[in-house]
């Protein structure tokens, strides 16, 4: 923890900051993103939309320190986790952020509850977080029920459960302990329209609960309103597709 401190930099109100990013996927990759700027405040809420292959996903996974880009920094509350190594950026992430991916990433075979208490293994401060109320294990199911999960499904291998389901689970997961910036890649897309209502409704609800950032990214407009800031991707980041024309 005291290297991540000494990366620490003059303090700014940003949650997120990216400045001057340049990525490409590999040498002779047709994709390349540049992005100049891209601010979160303390507890920002962001919808982000735009087309398939555009490079939403690309952009959270820089956000999340999972890839690096080539030239720029993204600090998160004031860590610029390019200048990170591999095991503190890991470390930051378990702290900070809370991450429900696009394919979900849960653990086929662990529990319902296993997988939301799965982020507690690698970070203290969220172990911690969890347990102001009572155990985290009590912590784990009150988000559960909370997000329609009743009792009975909770000791269940979480590959029984249907994809909305999953997806419920994989937010538990992404919330439990008070991340600081929870990133969700379309999150809503396997949801019928009432469960998708209650998932927003949660989600809005535990990320407001500790004044958390938001960034999610939805093809579904109807839930752009609900957000503080409306991005489409094209107006914040310019990607060349060499050799398509
Ligand atoms: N793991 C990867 N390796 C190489 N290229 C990738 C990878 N993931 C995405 N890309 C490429 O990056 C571009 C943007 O993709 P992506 O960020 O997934 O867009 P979106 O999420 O907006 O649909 C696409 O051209 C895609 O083929
Ligand atoms: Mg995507």
């Amino acid at each position: 923890m005291s290297e991540i401190k000494l990366a620490q930099h003059n303090q700014s109100s940003f949650l997120l900051a990216l400045e001057k990013i340049q990525f490409c996927w590999s040498k002779n990759a047709s994709f390349i993103l540049s992005l100049d700027s891209l601010r979160l405040g303390v507890g920002e809420k962001v919808f982000l939309e735009g087309p398939s292959g555009s490079g939403k996903s690309t952009l959270l996974s820089l956000i999340c320190g999972i890839i690096r880009p080539d030239r720029g920094s993204i600090c998160i509350d004031d860590i610029d986790i390019v200048k990170l190594g591999a095991g503190q950026v890991d470390r930051l992430r378990a702290d900070k952020l809370g991450v429900i991916f696009q394919q979900f990433n849960l653990l086929p075979y662990g529990s319902v509850i296993q997988n939301v208490l799965l982020p507690l293994q690698f970070s203290e401060r969220r172990r911690k977080q969890a347990s102001v109320s009572g155990t985290p294990r009590e912590e784990a199911r009150r988000l559960l029920q909370r997000l329609g999960i009743s009792t009975d499904l909770h000791e269940q291998k979480v590959a029984q459960l249907s994809i909305g389901q999953q997806q419920r689970v994989a937010v538990g997961r992404a919330i439990i302990g008070d991340p600081q910036l929870v990133i969700a890649d379309e999150p809503t897309s396997a949801l019928d329209h009432d469960s998708r209502d209650q998932f927003l409704t949660l989600l809005f609800e535990e990320t407001a609960r500790v004044n958390a950032g938001l960034i999610l990214v939805s093809h579904d407009r109807s839930l752009a309103s609900d957000f503080d800031r409306q991005l489409d991707i094209r107006e914040i980041v310019r990607t060349a597709v060499i050799g398509a024309q």
